[in-house]
C-alpha cells in the first residue's frame, strides 16, 4: 500500500463503537469504528466488519445488530470488547436484550438496533446495511472519536 495513501487512512476521523449481536443464545460485541449513515428517511446505517470477526458470523446468521454511541470518558470499556471470549466481554457491565435480542450496554450516550436490509462486500470487509428499529438516547454526554483513541483502525486484516 502506498505510503500516502496509509497516511490518509490513519488521519480520516470517525466515532468509535460498541456493535452487539445474537444469534440465538450466543451473544457478542466488538469494537467498530468503520460506521456511517447513510439515509435519513429511511434511518440507515451502515457497518463495516471484516470476515474473520466472529460478530460477522452472528450477524449473517442473525439479521441484527445494536450500535452503541459510548461517551468520550467510556474509552476504558473499549479493552472488554477487545478479546475474543465473547461472554467475558459482557461479564462485568449491565447489559440487557433490546427488542432485537441484541444485548444493549445500559451505560451508554445512545443505541440504535438495526435490522439489516441489504449486505455487499466491495473489499476485504461485509457492508451491512440495517434500519433503525429501536433507539434509545441518554442527554448530556460527548461522543467518543478517534481523535480521543490513541491508534487507529486500518482494516488490514
Ligand atoms: C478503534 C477500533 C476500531 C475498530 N473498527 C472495526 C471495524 O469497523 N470493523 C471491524 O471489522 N473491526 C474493527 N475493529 C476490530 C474489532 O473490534 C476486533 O477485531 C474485535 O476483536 C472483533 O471481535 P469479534 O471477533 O469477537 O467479533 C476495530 C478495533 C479498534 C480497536
Amino acid at each position: 500500500m502506498k505510503e500516502a495513501i496509509l497516511k490518509n487512512m490513519a488521519h480520516m476521523t470517525y466515532g468509535i463503537y460498541v456493535l452487539t449481536t445474537r444469534f440465538e443464545n450466543t451473544i457478542n460485541g466488538m469494537i467498530a469504528s468503520w460506521v456511517s449513515q447513510v439515509s435519513y428517511d429511511p434511518p440507515l446505517f451502515m457497518v463495516a466488519v471484516h470476515p474473520n470477526r466472529y460478530s460477522h458470523e452472528l450477524l449473517t446468521k442473525s439479521g441484527h445488530f445494536a450500535l452503541h454511541i459510548l461517551a468520550r470518558e467510556q474509552k476504558d470499556l473499549l479493552s472488554l470488547f477487545k478479546g475474543p471470549i465473547a461472554r467475558e466481554k459482557f461479564a462485568s457491565i449491565a447489559w440487557e436484550d433490546g427488542m432485537t435480542g441484541c444485548p444493549i450496554l445500559t451505560d451508554c450516550l445512545g443505541c440504535m438496533e438495526c435490522r439489516v436490509t441489504q449486505s455487499m462486500a466491495p473489499g476485504n470487509h461485509t457492508l451491512f446495511i440495517g434500519e433503525v428499529v429501536n433507539a434509545v438516547f441518554n442527554e448530556g454526554k460527548t461522543p467518543l472519536c478517534t481523535l480521543d483513541y490513541e491508534g487507529c483502525y486500518l482494516g488490514k486484516e
